[in-house]
């Protein structure tokens, strides 16, 4: 098998964001008791840090399939229809970007969160008609990079929200011992340190290291992923001390060299690297801001002091004890 999956399929397996599980643990299992369908369930923060892989548990520990869609890929309210219309009960509905649902198919989204009930209209002009369809009871379960991007009435109708963290050195450290098993290359806990270190908090960069760092193991290296052999292949990646990419250097550069450090809009930023805007905010500035290297302020972003120091235009300042 040349694709082997990486995803945990049981809650028990998912490792960090404990708050998170612990409490969809006591949903479900109410839920079951009750022989209900869970609430619906909205997961945001970054992406890569679980949230397709914690509605695909919810489905397996409820019983139901999973349905898997997008905000975009619903563009009219049948679309939606027939989706909804194809579930059976205990269901999962993934809805990835669900802030990019368009108003139309959203109105549709409301009563069958609300009532299990498909309110569509038939025909058009005077001999149009309304009618109501029962739905299974099924668990919406979205996905958006950011809550506040949802509208009021949307956000409403969940019952249970959850932001996903970033996860510890040691977290992504289990992780990548337990892909490595997966995936079939041995690691010792300095390598998968080494490449935990580095990817940024986020499992899913943290995997694809791992796949990266096993390809030089087993073509320049002895097949084992050690800390001088992941450190080999990070490097020739070009992934720092701090995990970050060419991608956000170039973004921290640009806001030092051509906008002397900020404040700049994120338009014009996005015009200046050639990178979408909802790229740069969701994708690659929620890292920098939590390592304090980029801020975000009412007139732009700016680079901060330690920004400065990373990219070696500034140097580090030492500690300094008063005497
Ligand atoms: N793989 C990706 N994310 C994971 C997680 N949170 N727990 C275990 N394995 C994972």
């Amino acid at each position: 098998e040349f694709d082997v999956g990486l995803r945990p399929r049981a809650l028990a397996d998912y490792i960090g964001q404990s708050a998170m599980k612990e409490n969809l643990s006591i949903f479900i299992r109410a839920a079951r008791k009750r022989q209900a369908p869970l609430d619906h369930v909205l997961l945001y923060g970054p992406p890569g840090l679980g949230k397709t892989t914690m509605a695909n548990i919810i489905a397996t520990e409820m019983g139901g399939s999973f349905q898997s869609t997008s905000g975009p890929a619903i563009e009219r309210a049948g679309d939606l229809a027939s989706i909804l219309t194809n579930l059976s009960a205990f269901d999962v509905l993934f809805i990835d970007e669900i802030h990019r649902l368009p108003s139309v198919v959203e109105e549709v989204l409301y009563p069958a969160m609300e009532d299990f009930q498909l309110d569509i209209v038939i025909g058009q002009g005077p001999g149009a008609r309304s009618v109501k369809i029962d739905l299974p009871p099924f668990t919406l379960v979205g996905a958006t990079t950011r809550a506040g991007l949802l509208s009021t009435p949307l956000f409403d109708r969940f019952g249970v929200v959850h932001r996903l963290e970033f996860y510890t050195t040691n977290e992504l450290v289990q992780i990548l011992k337990r892909s490595a098993q997966l995936l079939n290359i041995g690691i010792d806990d300095d390598g998968a340190a080494t490449i935990a270190r580095r990817a940024r908090g986020t499992p899913r960069v943290a995997n694809r290291l791992l796949r990266r760092c096993r390809d030089f193991a087993e073509v320049v290296g002895e097949g084992f992923i050690d800390h001088k052999g992941a450190l080999y292949a990070l490097d020739s990646l070009g992934v720092d001390q701090l995990g970050l990419e060419e991608s956000h250097r170039s973004l921290l550069n640009c806001i030092a060299r051509k906008f002397s450090g900020g404040p700049v809009g994120l338009s014009t930023l996005s015009a200046a690297l050639g990178e979408e805007k909802d790229s740069i905010e969701d994708v690659q500035e929620p890292y920098l801001i939590q390592q304090g290297l980029l801020e975000r302020t009412p007139r732009g972003r700016k680079i901060t002091p330690a920004g400065m120091v990373h990219i070696g235009l500034k140097d580090a300042v030492p500690y300094q004890p008063k005497l």
